[in-house]
């Protein structure tokens, strides 16, 4: 095990975190257990090309590279692995996930994962809301931050290295690969387990969730069939 972070990049500003990863990868300037943070984020990135809101001093934005094989359940260990980091650091265990890496808090999101591969590094990007006190209208009945639900600021940088710590134990423990172990729990972290979602272009499928299968898509049960969702949104009614 790598003992974590190798390295800390701390910026001031930069469009992405994930970009900028990027960039020190093409020019061969990276190694495993680099983690960078930004204390702005201009052009923060989201899954399904969306964009990713964060205010300077009071949001988390932060990329850690390792030099992980391709495993397509890569994004749910990286959301266990961010879940057990805000536990540890708050001290609470009102954490949960929402297929397939959106970290919960009373149903409201706190934390954003975008996982990108480049040559052979796995780029984990993740946002989490800390101290932010407001957010913008189009995202306020989804978003909260730890300072809306404890009540008291925490320390972005302490918190970046627990996430990067958390990351590497959480694929040391499984030893990188979705296994049995992993399988189980995710699921007991999952609220999408055993409820009824809403998939499709149009969110215009309804079923029941009733697992998740080896790579990590979502085992959705409808009236006629069986679905196997691998990527995009899911809707569960009452949430998002
Ligand atoms: C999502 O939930 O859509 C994923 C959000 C990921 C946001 C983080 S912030 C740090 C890193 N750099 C980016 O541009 N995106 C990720």
């Amino acid at each position: 095990m790598i003992n974590f972070p190798l390295r800390l990049v701390e910026l001031q500003e930069v469009d992405s975190t994930n970009s900028y990863a990027k960039e020190l990868i093409k020019k061969g300037e990276i190694f495993e257990g680099t983690l960078i943070t930004a204390r702005r984020q201009t052009f923060g990135r989201g899954r399904l090309s969306r964009t990713w809101h964060s205010k300077e001093g009071e949001s988390l934005t932060m990329s850690v590279v390792l030099e992980t094989p391709p495993l397509p359940a890569v994004t749910l260990l990286c959301g266990i692995a961010v879940n057990r980091a805000l536990s540890h650091f708050t001290e609470s265990n009102c954490f949960s996930l929402k297929w397939p890496n959106d970290v919960l808090s009373e149903n409201k999101k706190v934390a954003g994962i975008l996982v990108e591969r480049y040559l052979d590094f796995t780029i984990i990007g993740i946002g989490v809301n800390v101290n932010n006190r407001v957010f913008p209208e189009e995202i306020e009945n989804k978003a909260t931050s730890l300072r809306l639900i404890f009540g008291k600021d925490f320390d972005t940088r302490q918190l970046s290295v627990l996430i990067g710590k958390s990351l590497e134990q959480v694929f040391t423990e499984y030893n990188y690969s979705f296994c049995e172990k992993a399988k189980r729990d995710y699921t007991a972290l999952c609220i999408n387990s055993g409820k009824e979602v809403r998939f499709g272009e149009d969110f215009e499928k309804a079923g029941i969730v009733t697992g998740i299968s080896e790579d990590g898509s979502l085992i959705v049960r409808s009236e006629k069939e069986e679905h196997l969702i691998s990527t995009g949104e899911v809707f569960i009614s009452g949430i998002y």
